[in-house]
């Protein structure tokens, strides 16, 4: 009598691996449309710890239009948030990059003697959502240029892609590196940025994976997709790059 008990038992859920480094996130207050707060700042820096990881790399947006930033207001966010983090007992190891728009502006960006590169290697870089620009080859070969390498920042969320296989095995062949957004898999950023995340996971093309933490929401899908099917997945199918960063 008891077997159709234990039967019908839910499967427990098991936590996918630990990723001790995320580089991807808008955590210094105030200058993006992330944390608009210290104490929001460090509220997710909170979270994040509690969530596993040992080091953050900030990457603030830097959009000509929007949001102006450069090294300098990064780096002195940065130096504040390090060291209210350290007042507050939180041990998480915060370095910053940027996440660059590819703008009119994004060409001066590279020419510039300051550029904000994750890890001191990769350029992370977004567009539009909805049409892909026009220069972006010769905008992705100014990074190498530069002496760095391109990371395009969640390729699931260009409402763009209209062939994933043809156009993202063309970035590839330009030497990007992938980042996508660990909530892309819950839906976070709707059906199509799912059904994209989903094909770079199955087609093996996936290198680094962000939390793109802006706020708290974001954290609570982050924590629920640590324990999902699809997130071990991920790692069966793909070398995450991760922990070489730390
Ligand atoms: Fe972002």
């Amino acid at each position: 009598m008891l077997f159709p008990f234990f039967k019908r038992r839910k499967k427990e859920k098991r936590r996918g691996p630990k990723l001790r480094v995320d580089l991807h996130s808008h955590l210094i207050p105030g200058i993006d449309d992330g944390s608009q707060s210290m104490e929001e700042s460090l509220s997710l820096l909170r979270g994040l710890e509690a969530l596993g990881y040992e080091k953050l790399v900030i990457t603030p947006h830097i959009m000509s239009d929007s949001y102006p930033n450069s090294a300098k207001t990064i780096l002195s966010g940065l130096a504040t948030l390090k060291e209210e983090a350290k007042e507050n007992g939180i041990s998480l190891q915060l370095e910053a990059g940027a996440e660059y728009y590819l703008d009119e502006c994004f060409f001066e960006e590279m020419r510039k003697d300051e550029i904000m590169a994750i890890g001191n290697r990769y350029v992370l870089f977004e567009s539009s959502y909805i049409s892909k620009p026009l220069q972006i080859e010769e905008m992705i070969f100014a990074i190498g240029e530069a002496g760095y390498e391109p990371m395009m920042a969640h390729p699931e969320r260009y409402r763009y892609i209209k062939n994933p296989e043809k156009e993202y095995r063309r970035f590839k062949e330009l030497g990007v590196q992938f980042q996508v957004n660990i909530n892309s898999f819950g839906g976070h950023y709707g059906k199509q940025a799912e059904a994209l995340v989903n094909f770079l996971n199955e087609a093996g093309m996936i290198d680094f994976l962000g939390s793109d933490v802006h706020h708290k929401k974001q954290l609570d899908t982050l924590s629920e997709l640590f324990y999902s099917e699809v997130y071990h997945k991920i790692f069966e199918n793909n070398t995450i790059k991760n922990d070489m960063l730390l």
